[in-house]
């Protein structure tokens, strides 16, 4: 990963803020992946780049479904959280490569636990990595893959 930037928050809000800012930043057609601990705070992430899409949709972690779509901001964002996902086949039957074809992406696609589909997202991507600091504290860590 080469990194672009880091930052570093002191509560979920002003991560949250960091990804809301960053939203509002990107087009469609780009692929997020989101690496971290379990409560890092990905999904936090998350609910601030769908906020700042402008949409209102409620963003859940997928549990039993990975994933869930939010429509009603500037592009619809494809959340995929692969925490529970049992083999990469089961990825592949859900269609996931289709989501890596960028020119005909018309959205925007976050993807927790990458490292459960390692090769499948075979495209140009932002590797966004949150590691839990002292506390409330996060570092966010966004870099580039090819
Ligand atoms: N700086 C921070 N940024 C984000 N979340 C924070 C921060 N400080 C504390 N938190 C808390 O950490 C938790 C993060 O939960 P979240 O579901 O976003 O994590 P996650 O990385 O998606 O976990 P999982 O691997 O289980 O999906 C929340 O309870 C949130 O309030
Ligand atoms: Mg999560």
């Amino acid at each position: 990963m080469d990194e672009i930037f880091s930052v570093i928050t002191n509560n979920e809000d002003e991560t949250m803020l960091v990804a809301d800012k960053l939203a509002q930043t990107v087009g469609k057609g780009v692929v997020f992946t989101l690496e971290g601990d379990l409560g890092a705070g990905k999904t936090h992430f998350v609910k601030g780049f769908v906020r700042g899409l402008g949409s209102k949709s409620l963003v859940t972690s997928p549990t039993f479904t990975l994933l869930n779509v939010y429509e009603g901001g500037k592009y619809p964002v494809y959340h995929f959280d692969m925490y529970r996902l049992s083999s990469k086949e089961e990825a592949e039957e859900l269609g996931f490569n289709e989501y890596f074809d960028l020119k005909n992406l018309d959205g925007i696609v976050l993807v927790e636990w990458p490292n459960q589909v390692e090769g499948l997202i075979n495209c140009p991507h932002i590797d966004i990595k949150i590691e839990k600091l002292d506390g409330d504290k996060r570092k966010i860590i966004v870099g580039s893959k090819s």
